[in-house]
Formats: structure tokens, C-alpha cells, sequence
């Protein structure tokens, strides 16, 4: 089993959602899988002031509504690593405090001197916080930390949470910021995404079976699907989502992964190194749209009114007249030579019918097609669904005679995780922030790549973009499969989208 090395693992933003909702209890889990070093501590730290014992006290329900078997001994056990102090760490005044406080956790959990810092703080703050870590003098990477472990070289790492940055430019400047600081492999920008089961299975099915890789390009695949639906609207998260919408917050983090895992050549090993720079490879072979035909490419929605929620644009804390995007369906395609001439649509929205992330890699019909006259749909079967929530499954569907006829049915081939291994999904933010307490950065992205990824949807996020975004307000209803524009996107193309049943 893969365990952390002994760490001090500093969250700054510790009265944050992600932080209650996710991290703690994530650690919890890996606590109680054996995968967290016995000596490893946590100190949260937000501007809030609070003992340690409070937070703790406020910790325990956000743990035990998320994680499944709760058990109050195990908790109570575990939370005695945990620790808070109070402060505004974009500010110079808190670090001296902090630095000792790092400093005596360490000692007395025998830490040696490694320091995992997790930024989930509001994204604006993390140029700030990196600085001042840095003026403080806390990262010291190869050098001695502390004087129990004199012997020991110490590490000092960073996890970044997304959105890293809100466009091209300002990506490239927090690159800058961290790299200040940081060395490239001290720097983990996180993506929970990759911390599913399917996403990394994805790699596995590719280049651990003789049977797919062949198949997999553009002789033999008509287009692909990714689809990240989400019945929820966008909540408490107002002020965040106004200012970022369904591209910037799940497009160009999320699916992008999906789809470099989907497209990316075989790496010539599996070290971080080697997937990364097939990651960054494709990623930077995606052509930009046509700007003259930017419909052709992009659809954008807002949700309308339902029973339960206003529309998008009158929620209170909405900008009047806004134009952010809860729904983005965009048609990408890579200019490289497995990819050549084959659409991968990428499709997310909030208040959709199903909650789904799945992906559908649609193969070409048979050159010569005996059986087309019987069919209604020459595309159908041929195709491959591999749905990454909310169930976790690979399902291959096909045509196959009907009984008694020469006519073709589509069925299907199923291998369902849960089944096939018996395990629980776990929350995936543990076993990568284990993998960052081991070095591994082999589910983390590269400076290059989120640029890249940024470069690649900026058409569809800045003034270009006015005229997909015009007529946006409640363009779907709420509980639906989004917008009119997003069909006629594949409809233009011959296609349609498949959307999972209920
Ligand atoms: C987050 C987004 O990164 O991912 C949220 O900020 C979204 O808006 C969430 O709801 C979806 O994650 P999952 O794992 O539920 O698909």
C-alpha cells in the first residue's frame, strides 16, 4: 500500500467548503486505510480566531455525514493531529507564529521537516500566500529543517486547487509566482478528476490491452463524446461562479484531463515525467475555432426558473445582464496524426436532467454494411460508454441478431467496477494528496499544461465569445438537457448526443 512520507500539512483556508467538505474528511479515510503516516499532523489556518479543540468540534459533523462507517473513536483519535491558528496568511504578520508552530509539530510528531502547504483559499490570494511563504523563509528544499532531524533532507511542497488563474495570462503569471518560490516538483496543481478511479483506469484500458489501442483513432472513430452533467445549480457559490462560469470551472480543468487521457499517445513509462509530457503534447495539438464560425464550435446556456430555484440570472449576487455560462458544449478537435478530422464534443452544465460524467467514444460504422437496411441507425451500436460517476463503469455496446431474424439489436458488454473489484470509491482528493506526500506527480498537471489548456478555450471565454453568449439568459430549462444551440452543434455535424438514461 502506497503511504505518505511524515508530514506537517499546512491548509491555508481552513474554515473553506473544500476544506470541511473534502479535505478533512479525505484524510480521515486515509488515516483509516493505513495510507497516512502515523507522525503526520494537519494545522489549518484561516482568519477566523479559534482553539484547536473548536476546530476539531467543528470538523466532526462535516466528517461524519462524508464519510461512510463513521466511527466517533477512530475521529476522535485522528483529530488530536489536528491543529489551527489563526491569521491572514496574505499579510507578513501571522508567519512568525506560524513558522514556530510548523516548527514545534514537527518536532514533536517527527515530521522531519517536511511541509505540504494545500491552497484552498480563494484563487486571488495565491500569488499573495506564495509570497509571503517565501519571504518567511518556510520553503527551504534540500536544506536541513529542523533540528531533530539533522540527517534528514526535508521536502516543501505545494498543492494548488483550481481555478489556476482565470485566463491565459494570469495562469502564466501565478506560474511565474510559484516557480519564485517553488521548484517545478515541489508544485502539485491538483485536480480532483484524477483522482478518479475511471479517469486513471482510462490508461489501463488504453495501453494494458492489445485490443483497443489499435482501434483507437481516426480510422476507426467517427467522434467522441465527454459529458459532465450535474443536477445541482450553482448553490452558495454565487460570487465564485459569476465571475468564472461552466468553462472556466469545469471545461478547462476537468474535462480537459478526461479528454488528454482519452487522446494522449502511450507514455514510454509511467513516470510523472513521461505522462506528463504526453499530456502536454496533446493538449497543445487542439486547434483553435474558426472565429468566423464560432457557433460551429461553441454553444453556451444559462439555466431558467424551476420549482425549487430562480433562474440563473435572477438569483441575488447574479451581475445584472451577466452572460457567465452554467452550460458550455464545445467542439474541439486535435491537429496531430492518430486525431486528424475527429470532433471530441465536451458538454458540462449545472441543473441538467441526470447527474452523469461519462464519456462515449462513438467507432464508424462497418465499411461495407450488409446489415444497413435493417438498421435505422447506421451509427448504432459500435460504441463505447465509460461512465466515471455516478456509477463507475466500462460498457461496450454492439449489434447482435436478433433471434429468429437477420436483424441487428444493439446490446451490451458491462464491466462494472464495484462488481468487478468490490471496493468502495473513496474521496478523490486522498489518495492525490497522499501521492503529493510521496512525490509523485504523475496525477498533478504541468505549468505547461494548464497553459496550453488555456490557450485552447480563450475563444470561447473573452470578447470573441459575445456572439454565442447572446440570447443566454434561461436558454434551457432547468432539468433538461441544455440549450437548443448545444443540438444544433452536433445536428450541424450529422450527430446527436447520447444522454443516459434516467
Ligand atoms: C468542482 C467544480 O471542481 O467540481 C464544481 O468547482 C463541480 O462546480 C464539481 O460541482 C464537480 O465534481 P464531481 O466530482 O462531483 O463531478
Amino acid at each position: 500500500m502506497k503511504t505518505g512520507d511524515p508530514c506537517v500539512l499546512v491548509i491555508l483556508g481552513a474554515s473553506g467548503d473544500l476544506t470541511h467538505r473534502k479535505l478533512i474528511p479525505a484524510m480521515y479515510e486515509m488515516h483509516r486505510a493505513g495510507m497516512l503516516d502515523k507522525a503526520t499532523c494537519i494545522l489549518g489556518m484561516s482568519r477566523t480566531k479559534k482553539s484547536d479543540a473548536q476546530w476539531r468540534e467543528d470538523l466532526t459533523p462535516w466528517v461524519s455525514k462524508s464519510v461512510k462507517d463513521f466511527d466517533a473513536e477512530s475521529w476522535k483519535t485522528f483529530s488530536q493531529r489536528i491543529y489551527y491558528e489563526a491569521g491572514d496568511a496574505a499579510t507578513a504578520e501571522p508567519y512568525a507564529r506560524i513558522t514556530a508552530r510548523i516548527e514545534s509539530l514537527n518536532e514533536c510528531h517527527g515530521c522531519k521537516g517536511n511541509v505540504l502547504f494545500f491552497m484552498s483559499v480563494a484563487p486571488e490570494l495565491y500569488e499573495p500566500i506564495v509570497e509571503q511563504i517565501g519571504a518567511a523563509g518556510l520553503v527551504t528544499e534540500g536544506r536541513r529543517w529542523c533540528s531533530l532531524n539533522q540527517n534528514a533532507r526535508s521536502w516543501q511542497r505545494i498543492i494548488v486547487e483550481k481555478p489556476f488563474g482565470n485566463d491565459d495570462s494570469s495562469a502564466a503569471s501565478l506560474n511565474r509566482a510559484l516557480g519564485r518560490v517553488f521548484e517545478e516538483e515541489a508544485i502539485y496543481r491538483i485536480d480532483h478528476y484524477l483522482g478518479k478511479e475511471v479517469v486513471q483506469s482510462l490508461l489501463a484500458f488504453r495501453f494494458a490491452n492489445a485490443i483497443f489501442e489499435p482501434v483507437w483513432n481516426h480510422r476507426y472513430i467517427d467522434h467522441v463524446q465527454i459529458t459532465a452533467a450535474e443536477t445541482v445549480g450553482v448553490g452558495q457559490r454565487i460570487a465564485f461562479y459569476d465571475g468564472t462560469g461552466a468553462i472556466r470551472d469545469m471545461i478547462q480543468s476537468h474535462l480537459m484531463q478526461v479528454l488528454a487521457f482519452v487522446a494522449m499517445e502511450p507514455p514510454s513509462d509511467f513516470s510523472a515525467d513521461h505522462i506528463r509530457a504526453e499530456k502536454i503534447k496533446v493538449i497543445d495539438a487542439l486547434q483553435l475555432p474558426d472565429m468566423k464560425r464560432l457557433q460551429d464550435f461553441g454553444a453556451v446556456g444559462q439555466y431558467g426558473a424551476s420549482a425549487d430555484e430562480k433562474a440563473y440570472h435572477e438569483l441575488t449576487g447574479v451581475k445584472d445582464g451577466t452572460t457567465t455560462e452554467t452550460f458550455a458544449a464545445l467542439r474541439m478537435e486535435f491537429e496531430n496524426w492518430r486525431w486528424a478530422k475527429v470532433p471530441f464534443y465536451l458538454r458540462t452544465g449545472k441543473r441538467m436532467a441526470r447527474k452523469c460524467t461519462q464519456i462515449v467514444v462513438q467507432f464508424k460504422p462497418p465499411a461495407a454494411n450488409l446489415f444497413r437496411k435493417t438498421m435505422s441507425d447506421p451509427l448504432s451500436g459500435n460504441r463505447m460508454v465509460i461512465e466515471i460517476a455516478p456509477n463507475e463503469q466500462f460498457s461496450l455496446r454492439f449489434g447482435a441478431k436478433k433471434p429468429g431474424a437477420m436483424q441487428i439489436r444493439d446490446v451490451e458488454m458491462m464491466m462494472d467496477y464495484a462488481k468487478a473489484f468490490k471496493v468502495e470509491p473513496v474521496e478523490a482528493y486522498g489518495p492525490l494528496m497522499i501521492d503529493a506526500m510521496r512525490g509523485d506527480q504523475s496525477l498533478f498537471k504541468h505549468r505547461l499544461e494548464v497553459e496550453s489548456a488555456w490557450h485552447a478555450i480563450m475563444p470561447f471565454l473573452d470578447e470573441r465569445s459575445a456572439a454565442i453568449r447572446s440570447g443566454i439568459h434561461a436558454n434551457y430549462a432547468a432539468g433538461s438537457w441544455g440549450p437548443k444551440s448545444a443540438d444544433d452543434l452536433l445536428a450541424r455535424d450529422g450527430r446527436a448526443w447520447f444522454n443516459p438514461s434516467a
